[in-house]
């Protein structure tokens, strides 16, 4: 039974939920390794390729190695919320999805509006973060690519041709269908493992451990303020619960999915850092190719290139997951009314919602071509960490309302896991530049007012009435009047 009412806390029940997804149109292609592949695919790239270099010489020093353990911790307590929602209600949607159910539309939005964040903002920084090493592959054959097609105008140039490339090309993958998309992912996967292995292996025998003092040369604040920038790297693994109806056994895999990839991302992360700062002293690693550049300096030239090629594919699978993501987003959106129809629209024979993953590749493009990447990562990362704040509230209401639903994974400690990972979520984004929040109201007020004029009215748990009202007035102001009637 749905429940019909004209409150914005209405929610959606959890067998409405499930029923949602007996009448999905999705394929079912996807297993376990495929959702692993798929969680790795979203983790690892530009945080830890890019973001590194400016999070150890400004923010943390050496002691980042601490700050990607306290942002693991944060993002693993999150998972394990998450594994307990997506094994409890297996929809498209993910932590969207799960807020209908618990918290009620308003809440339900807003964490969506909060995904767009943290899927389609973060693509775009990624696109770029894409092209910087795009062009840094040309540099070392000696091909200086012109920045004024390279960099947007606040970088120094007119437009990022290169990030608009990747965004439009990965977005036409997508749309082709999910099973040509994750085959292609799990090649990228493999080679920017291999390249992570590589990197430690190589790179730990060339470390200097005198480059580890002073370990906190920003002192003890360091690793939270390191933590909140660097949260970045850990964006991707909940795009894994997304892809709850095209799984062929969601309420097993996605758990695996969820914790296996984090698991595997958050200790290469520490191996990458440990290495990382050992190489050179931290002061040296303010570049955009941190990984790479810190190997040139410790002398084993050759190695850069073969870890630039690497980077370069995984951020490449970064943007993969994420347009997969963000698609199946809209589309649990606009299936509840929420959104306009078209971004719930399959496309016939690739089975795919083709028109908002156009949609989806037009705007990374559009951004990534014109924004700089500082604004866009930091708004992903605060968008992010409200919508783990609401999936940990969202597991403890579940609990009490519905205590006898079926769950297949149980976050362990109920409720002081869930507690713990709100508390640490919520401590990061207060770690996080007081810019970054202000951009983020704004954002929040744009969304608010989209739920009110559209969102609430046309939503199908709104009452006939009040859809139908607005549909006339819809009618009316597009200029047509009922005929009057003759009798
Ligand atoms: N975690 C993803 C990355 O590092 C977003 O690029």
């Amino acid at each position: 039974m749905e429940q019909i009412s004209t409150s914005i806390w209405r929610k959606k029940p959890v067998e409405e939920l499930l029923k949602d997804k007996e009448t999905s149109k999705l394929a079912r292609a996807l297993g376990p390794a495929d959702l692993v592949a798929l969680g790795i695919g979203a983790i690892i790239g530009t945080g830890i390729f890019v973001l590194t270099g400016v999070a150890a010489s400004q923010y943390a020093g050496p002691a980042l190695i601490l700050s990607f353990v306290f942002s693991g911790i944060a993002a693993g307590l999150a998972a394990l919320t998450y594994a307990e929602l997506a094994s409890m209600i297996p929809v498209s949607g993910s932590a969207y999805t799960y807020t209908y159910a618990s918290l009620g539309e308003f809440a339900a939005w807003i964490v969506g509006w909060n995904i767009v964040l943290e899927y389609l903002v973060a693509a775009a920084a990624v696109s770029i973060g894409w092209s910087a090493y795009f062009s840094e592959i040309f540099h070392s054959f000696g091909i200086l690519l012109p920045a004024a097609l390279t960099r947007s105008p606040a970088a120094g140039g007119v437009i990022n041709l290169p990030a608009v490339f990747v965004a439009l090309t990965i977005a036409a993958l997508v749309t082709i269908g999910t099973r040509e998309s994750t085959n292609v992912n799990k090649v990228i996967v493999s080679v920017k493992l291999l390249v992570v292995l590589f990197f430690i292996i190589l790179g730990a025998r060339y470390v200097n451990p005198a480059n580890w003092h002073p370990f906190f040369p920003f002192g003890p604040i360091g690793i939270t303020h390191g933590a909140a920038i660097i949260f970045f790297a850990y964006i991707g693994f909940d795009a894994v619960a997304t892809a709850a109806e095209e799984t062929r056994r969601p309420q097993r895999d996605l758990p695996i999915g969820i914790i296996g990839s984090l698991a595997i991302s958050t200790v290469l992360y520490v191996l990458v850092t440990v290495v990382l700062t050992g190489l050179v002293p931290y002061t040296q690693l303010n570049v955009a190719s941190p990984v790479a550049t810190a190997l040139l300096r410790a002398g084993v030239t050759w190695a850069g290139g073969v870890v630039a090629v690497g980077a370069l594919a995984g951020i490449t699978s970064v943007l993969l997951v994420v347009v997969y993501a963000q698609s199946r987003v809209f589309y649990a959106m606009s299936r509840d009314g929420l959104l306009p129809g078209l971004f719930k629209r399959i496309h016939p024979k690739f089975k795919t919602p083709y028109l908002n993953t156009i949609l989806i590749g037009l705007s990374i493009a559009l951004m990534a071509a014109f924004v700089p990447i500082e604004i866009i990562a930091q708004l992903a990362n605060i968008g992010t960490l409200t919508a783990f704040v609401v999936v940990a509230i969202g597991v403890l209401v579940l609990r009490k309302t519905n205590p006898h639903a079926r769950r297949p994974f149980k976050v362990p400690l109920s409720p002081y896991l869930p507690l713990l990972s709100l508390a640490l979520s919520m401590y990061l984004i207060m770690s996080l530049p007081r810019l970054t929040w202000l951009r983020f109201v704004v954002w929040m007020i744009i969304g608010i007012a989209v739920y009110f004029f559209y969102g609430y009215r046309k939503s199908e748990l709104a009452p006939e009435g009040q859809r139908l009202r607005w549909m006339l007035r819809g009618v009316r102001a597009a200029g047509f009047r009922p005929r009057p009637r003759r009798d």
